[in-house]
């Protein structure tokens, strides 16, 4: 079995010194990696900047990449020979429409960015999804979540989508444990504890498993 995974924030560039970007670390994507692989998986890990090393098993190819731009490069180039989809990342929606060549120097007293659209790889990719082909999703809401997430479900064509929990101390972006809820598109909800983000990518895998080989 080849997993395609997507891990970890993307940067942006403004200028050749700064960049937009947000706080995910990569941990829940790499936890993912090592789940995947200590179940006998070739994994094919694209992530953005992140200070984890690229994780020790021979299982896992780590594939980096800075901008949206060039994480849908390299997901593309394995998506078509991969069995399962997971879309880790946290992908920036836009980027700076103009990368200025020279450090921006200070001037008046605001500065107004432009910022334009990124390819949203889960949702193109998505498009030539073949039907033995299984897609996972993340998403981050803070109203109305299980309706938005669904949504985002039927629109990636995902077969399951986690959402992370805002509401509980220890889940998000950096921490080491996280707390998740999955959902499929027959609207079947799974609660996971609040534990380590490793125990939950394990979790999750068994779940995605099991899904891919349905017992009879
Ligand atoms: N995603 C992606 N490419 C993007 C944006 C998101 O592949 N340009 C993926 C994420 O990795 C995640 C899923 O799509 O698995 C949902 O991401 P999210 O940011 O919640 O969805 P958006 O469609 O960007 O919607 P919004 O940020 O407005 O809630
Ligand atoms: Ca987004």
């Amino acid at each position: 079995m080849h997993v395609l995974l997507t891990a970890g924030p993307t940067y942006e560039p403004l200028d050749p010194v700064r960049f937009l970007g947000n706080r995910s670390t990569g941990k829940m994507g790499y936890a993912l990696a090592e789940a995947f692989a200590a179940q006998g998986a070739e994994v094919t890990l694209v992530s953005g900047p992140s200070s984890l090393p690229d994780p020790a098993s021979p299982r896992i190819r780590t594939v980096r990449v800075e901008t949206a731009a060039e994480m849908f490069a390299a997901a593309s180039a394995v998506a078509a020979t991969a069995d399962v989809w997971v879309f880790a990342a946290a992908v920036a929606d836009y980027r700076p429409a103009h990368v200025a060549s020279e450090k921006i120097k200070k001037s008046g007293e605001t500065l107004t960015l432009e910022l334009v659209k990124n390819v949203d790889i889960a949702g193109t990719l998505g498009q030539s999804k073949r039907p033995e082909q299984f897609a996972v999703g993340f998403a981050l809401e803070t109203t109305n979540e299980l309706a938005h997430a669904q949504d985002k479900l039927r629109r990636k064509q995902f077969d399951l989508i986690v959402l992370n929990s805002l509401r509980d101390a220890g889940a998000g972006f950096g921490h080491d444990t996280n707390k998740v809820t999955v959902l499929d598109a027959a609207g079947q909800i799974v609660n996971f504890e609040l534990q380590s983000k490793a125990d939950v990518a394990r979790g999750l895998v068994s779940l995605i498993l099991a899904r891919l080989t349905p017992t009879p």
